[in-house]
């Protein structure tokens, strides 16, 4: 990397703190002012419960993060990006109630909080997620910003389908839960694959399509809702999918190198349950080395990019925030 290409990458100016924060700050309020109680009460309380409370809302910031790297405005983009990074949200907290389920990983703490299925039992848990899956959509068409075209939104609602159902995330937690677990009594589907080794082909996958597929929708339609040309929105959906892997193979380091209060999650479970994690299958050094070279490639990419300068400095703190994470 050239010394010219990699100033871009940082900035004397730029604030990362602060500058989560004040993503932070308009992304908790926008969740709150969308998802107001209505009836059933206990429905939108199991819903608020789990989307409202916390979490580092990486995606959003991505997304917000995107679209000023394609755009001269940052608060046009942002306007642009709010309904959507919502929708991110809180399809991102719809996963993580199912995937807490006894069915699927069984774990009994999120965010520093007891599951939703622990507080609320598991059929509303069940319920809460469908509820949260369609009301993104509602948010993402409903809340469109007046600067975005009708046929943006669309694009970007058609991909947030791709992403979120069985060609991403949801086929993803599929395969997740097909190698869980190999050789272990198991009731399920999945014992047809107690034969097959898992590689880094099938490891890759797993992690591209649970993880890496709302990743790369949230710098995509970032991207998009601030009217990129081809060029940028290829860039940047590489770069979406880098920091995917990059996300999930830290949370599998952090399974096993991180400490509970610090998770809000219980650290130990991947191994226990017997995870097709990064870890798993080539140790803590390489998943390390794995990561550094993830890094370096996403920061070469977006140096060389023709993005808004005054925005690269955060797209790179967000990658380097993702992999260094301690939570
Ligand atoms: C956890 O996601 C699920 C994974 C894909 C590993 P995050 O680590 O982003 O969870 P929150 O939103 O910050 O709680
Ligand atoms: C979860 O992966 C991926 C999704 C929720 C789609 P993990 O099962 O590794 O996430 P954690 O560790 O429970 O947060
Ligand atoms: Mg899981
Ligand atoms: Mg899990
Ligand atoms: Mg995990």
């Amino acid at each position: 990397m050239s010394s010219i290409k990699a100033s871009k990458l940082s900035s004397a100016t730029f604030d990362f703190e602060q500058y989560v924060l004040d993503c932070k700050t308009q992304i908790e309020h926008s969740l709150d002012l969308w998802m107001k109680p209505h009836e059933p009460e206990i429905l939108w309380e199991s819903m608020r419960y789990s989307v409202l409370s916390g979490g580092k809302r990486l995606r959003a910031i991505l997304c917000m993060a995107a679209a000023e790297a394609c755009s001269k405005d940052r608060e046009t983009a942002r306007k642009a990006v709010m309904p959507c990074a919502a929708a991110i949200e809180i399809v991102h907290a719809m996963s993580l109630i199912h995937d807490d389920l006894p069915c699927m990983d069984n774990d009994d703490l999120r965010r520093g909080k007891p599951t939703n299925h622990k507080v609320f039992g598991e059929a509303l848990a069940l319920l809460a997620g469908d509820a949260l899956l369609m009301l993104a959509l509602e948010i993402l068409l409903d809340r469109s910003d007046a600067s975005v075209t009708p046929k943006n939104v669309m694009a970007v609602a058609s991909e947030l389908t791709r992403a979120a159902g069985a060609l991403g995330m949801v086929g993803g937690q599929v395969l997740d839960l097909s190698y869980t677990g190999q050789g272990i009594e198991r009731t399920n589907a999945f014992k047809a694959l107690d034969n097959i080794a898992i590689d880094e082909a099938i490891l890759g996958t797993i992690h591209k399509k649970k993880t890496g597929a709302m990743i790369r929708f949230s710098a995509w339609s970032g991207a998009k809702l601030a009217s990129a040309n081809e060029k940028q929105l290829s860039t940047i959906s590489e770069f979406g999918d880098i920091l995917g892997l990059a996300f999930q193979i830290a949370d599998d380091l952090l399974d096993v190198t991180g400490d509970v209060t610090t998770l809000g999650k219980t650290p130990g479970k991947d191994e226990a349950s017997q995870k097709a994690t990064w870890v798993r299958v080539f140790g803590v050094e390489k998943s390390q080395s794995r990561l550094e070279a993830l890094e370096k490639k996403g920061l070469e990419l977006i140096s060389a990019a023709d993005f808004n300068a005054d925005a690269v400095p955060a797209l790179a703190a967000i990658l380097n925030y993702a992999i260094h994470r301690k939570n």
